[in-house]
């Protein structure tokens, strides 16, 4: 997590201020900046706000021909501004930002640094002391120091580092925590995520585990900690950056629901050819039709788009097909079968815990596949194959599109793999008229907002808690829903397989409680009337979304009829809906929910 942005050879404060408002996604509980004139003047600028805050304390002379910035999210140390990055040495030499986590920074902190008083908490502080104490004590350059101090660092780092005896260089080092180098003429810029700086480059050289660099305005030297020379080719980014913004949209996550159907439509055309059948890349598929059970690892909502990922891979395969949280299965690896496969679901392609995962299949000659937004991320880059979701970027910490994409996504490998297996059901399986039904049922969805926002005012804004309900294919549905609503409005709510209420959580059930009824689900949909009820006798108040051959006079919101396994891309479009209205209108920070960060980079 957290995002870092650097540049060099170009009036860097506007830049490393824009590029840091783009890295948001990463963390926004600090922030920090440090500029460098070339001319004898520094700047180093935190605040324990956000990028806002950082700009409307900054006076008009902080001006700098080399900058580093860092937005947080805390890891070690209270979000203070003592804590926010850039970290110095205590002869304010050295600048460092960073992203990672130092694994043993206390360990580093007793053996070689007891004498240095530390004005943070962070682990982040240790680098550049270190950094700072070997150069001084071996009268090594900033390059040679910092070599020697990641020789020592155990953990995740992607870092920024300055030397104010030498100011025109940014050093820069990576492991585990994505970093890439932006290209451009008289310039070069460095950051977490090539969006930051779109508006500066499209060139780009992406970072290797355990590589460091010396950037300059005119060029840049890559070589391993251990000092050996790396040359990787650059390449051109291809991302339309208006993609990013927010268009006429008060929250991105409004506009990214609103992007559902054209993320469907547009999987259409980059997956399926004239007949509907899949354009899958037939290696990917050769891969997986020798697998004997698919193991899906993700987490979050990714981890939810995977509950309905095994049940299209189920139908459509044959395969015996697990879900894991990925954060679980780093550490206690489950039992495989002979011939095991795994996918790995990310939007980002970054997440720490899945990463874990990967590299234990990669140690175990796993073939992998990731599906993710990122296609130059690290899981994309590390997986045996991958897949792009093709949802465009997605900004809101909340996800939706990119939910929609995977579901989409695991249908069509799903259909491209049984029918390759010669299973009945890929075959009648009709993915394009399917995804052209879902689109417009998600349309239907989103122009019934303001009766969506009406019930979210009435019944779910006033309560502290809620429940989501549903069974079969509404219940991972339901999982998924809940997240979205507790994590943008922050009223805890829960997702519950319906007729397991009854066994414990329903005593939580009392006057004006929330439950939202999902039922797409034909064979249990007059038990979920059942379920419904229940909680209504216990008080509940009680909103029901339904698809329209189950329908009933007076359900609330009616879904139009999609196939049963796709029905998931639809509901899930009024439960983020209302979610939305819920944070909107109590007046939250829709986009950015405390405490969160979108692209989970520590496990
Ligand atoms: C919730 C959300 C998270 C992510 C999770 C995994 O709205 O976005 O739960 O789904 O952190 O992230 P990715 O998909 O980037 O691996």
């Amino acid at each position: 997590m957290c995002g870092i942005v650097g540049i060099v050879g170009k009036s860097a404060r506007e830049i490393v201020i824009n590029g840091l408002s783009k890295l948001e996604y990463r963390g926004y509980d600090s922030a920090g900046i440090y500029l460098n004139n070339l001319a004898g003047k520094e700047f180093l600028t935190k605040t324990a706000g956000r990028i806002q805050d950082l700009k409307n304390k900054m006076t008009p002379d902080e001006q700098g021909l080399v900058g580093i910035g860092h937005t947080r999210w805390a890891t070690h140390g209270k979000p203070t501004e003592n804590n926010a990055h850039p970290q110095f040495d205590e002869t304010e030499r050295f600048y460092l930002v960073h992203n990672g986590v130092i694994e043993n920074y206390q360990e580093l902190k007793k053996q070689y640094l007891e004498d240095v008083s530390f004005k943070s908490d962070t682990d982040t502080e240790v680098i550049v002391q270190l950094i700072s104490k070997f150069a001084r004590e071996k009268n090594e350059d900033a390059f040679t120091a910092l070599k020697q101090a990641l020789q020592l660092i155990k953990g995740s780092y992607a870092l920024l580092l300055v030397d104010n005896q030498n100011p025109d260089h940014i050093f820069i080092a990576k492991n585990k925590s994505p970093l890439m180098l932006g290209l451009g003429n008289d310039f070069n810029v460095i950051a977490s995520d090539a969006l930051s700086v779109l508006d500066q480059t499209k060139t780009f050289v992406d970072l290797q585990d355990g590589e460091v660099g010396d950037i300059t305005k005119d060029g840049y030297q890559l070589e391993t900690i251990e000092g050996q020379k790396v040359n990787h080719k650059p390449y051109e980014l291809k991302i339309d950056e208006n993609a990013a913004s927010k268009g006429t949209y008060e929250f991105y996550m409004l506009k990214e629901i609103c992007e559902q159907p054209s993320v469907l439509r547009h999987l259409d055309q980059y997956y399926l050819d004239q007949n509907g059948d899949p354009k899958v890349d037939a290696k990917i598929i050769s891969a997986l039709s020798k697998a004997d059970r698919l193991y899906i690892f993700a987490a979050g909502t990714s981890y939810h788009a995977g509950l309905v990922g095994k049940q299209l891979f189920e139908k459509l395969t044959m395969i015996p097909t697990e879900v894991g949280f990925a954060s679980e299965a780093g550490y206690h690896f489950p039992m495989m079968s002979k011939h095991p496969f795994f996918i790995f679901l990310s939007q980002s392609g970054e997440t720490a815990d899945s990463r874990v995962v990967l590299q234990q299949a990669i140690k175990r000659s796993i073939p992998s596949l990731t599906l993710t937004n990122v296609p130059n991320s690290t899981l994309a880059r590390e997986a045996n194959y991958a897949m792009s979701l093709e949802a465009g970027p997605e900004i809101a910490v909340a996800s939706t599109k990119a939910y929609t994409a995977q579901v989409a996504v695991q249908a069509i490998v799903a259909k491209a793999l049984g029918e390759k297996l010669g299973n009945k059901d890929a075959t009648a399986f009709d993915l394009k008229e399917n995804f052209a039904l879902a689109a417009e049922g998600i349309e239907q969805v989103i122009s019934s907002q303001s009766k969506i926002e009406q019930l979210a005012q009435k019944y779910i804004i006033p309560s502290r808690n809620a429940f989501y309900i549903g069974r079969g294919i509404d219940y991972p549905v339901a999982l998924e829903a809940a997240l979205k609503l507790k994590e943008v409005s922050y009223i805890q709510t829960e997702g519950f397989a319906a007729a397991e209420l009854k066994h414990g959580t329903i005593s939580l059930i009392e006057k004006g409680t929330p439950v939202i009824a999902l039922i797409n689900d034909p064979i249990t949909s007059d038990l979920m009337r059942g379920n419904i009820q229940e909680v209504i006798a216990r008080g509940a108040n009680v909103i029901t979304i339904v698809r329209k051959s189950l329908a009933k006079a007076n359900d609330d919101l009616v879904l139009p009829e999609v196939n049963y396994y796709l029905s998931p891309l639809v509901s899930v479009v009024a439960a983020q809906l209302f979610a939305y209205f819920a944070a909107k209108d109590k007046g939250l920070d829709v986009d950015k929910p405390r405490n969160l960060a979108k692209s989970v980079t520590v496990e």
